[in-house]
């Protein structure tokens, strides 16, 4: 099997154990927290994985998995802001060549973001993971998450 059929395969393994997990949890940090640690133990190149959920003009940090993370991004800055403006999946190559990019920890080389939606098609909340490989994220991981973010039901 070739590098993409190996990650297709194990986002399927993922999916089907979160959803077998996240069934009967009617608790949201909970499912939040047990995707992260999911997410962080069995994907190899994941260096940190974490929501920011939107509160008031600001994106806070909830649950995650890595190293300590900014707990505040400001109004309109950074990569997981222009995924709740854009309301779509970002993706950074090389985190360093990005100007707008906040960096939390300085090993972090690449980036993807995935918005999160309530019922009504608004952004609540952001699905951030950090590599600390260069262009470790490509249209699979973002395929792979975005499925496992509509199992929050937030
Ligand atoms: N890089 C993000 C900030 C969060 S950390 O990666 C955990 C950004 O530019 O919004």
């Amino acid at each position: 099997m070739n590098r993409q059929g190996k990650k297709i395969a194990l986002y399927n393994r993922i999916y089907k154990q979160l959803q077998e997990m996240l069934s009967d949890n009617p608790d949201v940090i909970s499912r939040l927290a047990t995707i992260n640690a999911i997410l962080y133990h069995k994907i190899p190149y994941f260096f940190w994985v974490g929501f920011y959920i939107l509160h008031e003009d600001n994106l806070y940090v909830g649950p995650y998995q890595g190293p300590l993370a900014c707990q505040v991004l400001p109004y309109h800055k950074g990569m997981c802001w222009k995924c709740v403006t854009g309301k779509k999946t970002i993706i950074v190559d090389n985190v360093h060549e990005m100007k707008d990019h906040i960096a939390c920890d300085a090993r972090s080389k690449s980036e993807i973001v995935v918005p999160v939606f309530d019922e009504y098609k608004n952004v609540i909340a952001v699905l951030d993971v950090d590599s600390d490989s260069p262009q470790a994220f490509d249209n699979q991981d973002d395929k792979g998450l975005t499925q496992i973010t509509e199992l929050i039901r937030w």
